[in-house]
């Protein structure tokens, strides 16, 4: 019987969020039976799946199973059936109120290109090929957050919108020990992106990191300007090991990031805080127009519920089965049509899932 057992929240969603969770769930026991690790799932609705089911995005149940869980799974939410909904109960206001209720602060976005799928870049081959870098932006803070923030009205009776980008030490200090821990698993350098030449609060981030860093003599630490790191990521994204930033620039250079290797359907995100659950993720959404047809590519919610495994329970080895594995299907020629090219084998969700437990079968 299993030596290690973990209680996982499963919340697949709409859309394709089922289908890709429905496939990551089998590779995750699989590569944890062979590291004998046993997983309990309790699945909870959210989005708009929750929406139809009890009227709210995020059921009190859903974000208490979460906050009990030893790690969340999650799918995708939205759709055209909710998109007319208000505000406050669209099914993107789940996610956030998820987010918000895990208070995970840390969000890493790893964006690697893959050999096999080097052409998918619109970058050339000799930039993009061997990339392998990852975003770790602060997730809870900064101006999306910063008060005051609002609209009023000028002396001379003109609108305006304002918002503040605030950081305490305590915020920065918290993302920064994640990044310099996560870059040690890595190539060991971070870069920490600001704009400290015009904001206060960028000053600060770059003192505060500056100091972390003495505590991670192993690691080491560059600085960069936001509009310069923007530009180098395109320039040359080899350079990169781990980059470490704000909430709103490292929302931006994520999203950026990922175009470097071509290909939504491959990426995983894992939001994380010192203790608790974290949230694991694909970055994409719930895609309604393949949903329901078999067509999504599961790769991204797979390498999701190895990120779980590696950052979320400290099961490396059962982490690594699962890459390993996305590695060699691929290598076989597998593809779902969102990264398919000539000569490869075209492939559902399903049997795309079928193949990825053959490979962690043969690999035992
Ligand atoms: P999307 O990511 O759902 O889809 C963008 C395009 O990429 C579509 O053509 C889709 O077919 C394709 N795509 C996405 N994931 C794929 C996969 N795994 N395999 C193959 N193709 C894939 O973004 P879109 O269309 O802007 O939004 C659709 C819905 O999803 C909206 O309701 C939106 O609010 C929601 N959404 C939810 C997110 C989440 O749950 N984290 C994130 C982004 C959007
Ligand atoms: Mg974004």
């Amino acid at each position: 019987s299993p030596s290690r057992r973990y209680n996982i929240a499963l919340l697949p969603g709409d859309g394709i969020g089922p289908e890709v969770i429905a496939v990551a769930k089998d590779v995750l026991n699989l590569a944890a039976s062979f590291e004998g690790i046993g997983i309990d799932y309790k699945e909870m609705p959210v989005g708009g799946a929750a929406l139809d089911l009890t009227g709210v995005p995020l059921p009190d149940e859903t974000l208490l199973a979460a906050k009990q869980s030893d790690a969340v799974l999650f799918g995708a939410i939205g759709g055209y059936k909710w998109d007319d909904y208000p505000k406050h109960l669209k099914p993107e206001t789940g996610l956030l109120q998820l987010r918000k209720g895990l208070e995970v602060f840390a969000n890493l976005r790893p964006a690697t290109v893959f050999p096999q799928l080097v052409d998918a870049s619109t970058l050339k081959r000799e930039v993009a090929e061997g990339v392998d870098l990852m975003v770790v932006r602060e997730l809870t803070g900064g101006i999306y957050f910063g008060q005051p923030r609002g609209f009023k009205t000028s002396e001379n009776g003109e609108e305006i919108g304002f918002n503040t980008e605030v950081y305490s030490a305590q915020e920065i200090d918290r993302v920064a020990h994640v990044a310099f821990k996560n870059a040690r698993k890595r190539q060991g350098r971070v870069c920490s992106v600001d704009k400290a030449n015009v904001l206060e609060a960028s000053i600060l981030w770059r003192k505060r990191v500056t100091a972390i860093a003495e505590e991670y003599p192993d690691v080491e630490l560059s600085h960069m300007y936001i509009d310069n790191a923007a530009m180098q990521l395109i320039r040359e994204p080899k350079q990169f090991d781990t980059i470490l930033t704000n909430n709103i620039f490292g929302d931006i250079l994520s999203d950026a990031a990922s175009m470097v290797t071509g290909s939504i359907g491959m990426l995983p995100s894992a939001s994380l805080r010192e203790s608790g659950p974290g949230l694991f993720e694909p970055i994409h959404g719930s895609a309604p127009d393949i949903a329901g047809q078999d067509k999504a590519n599961p790769l991204a919610t797979v390498l999701s519920a190895a990120m779980l495994l590696k950052y979320g329970l400290g099961e490396e080895n059962a982490a690594k089965r699962i890459e390993a594995a996305v590695l060699d299907t691929l290598d076989r020629g597998f593809r779902t049509g969102d990264i398919y090219s000539a000569g490869c084998k075209r492939v559902g969700c399903k049997e795309m899932g079928e193949e990825l437990l053959k490979s962690i079968d043969s690999h035992k």
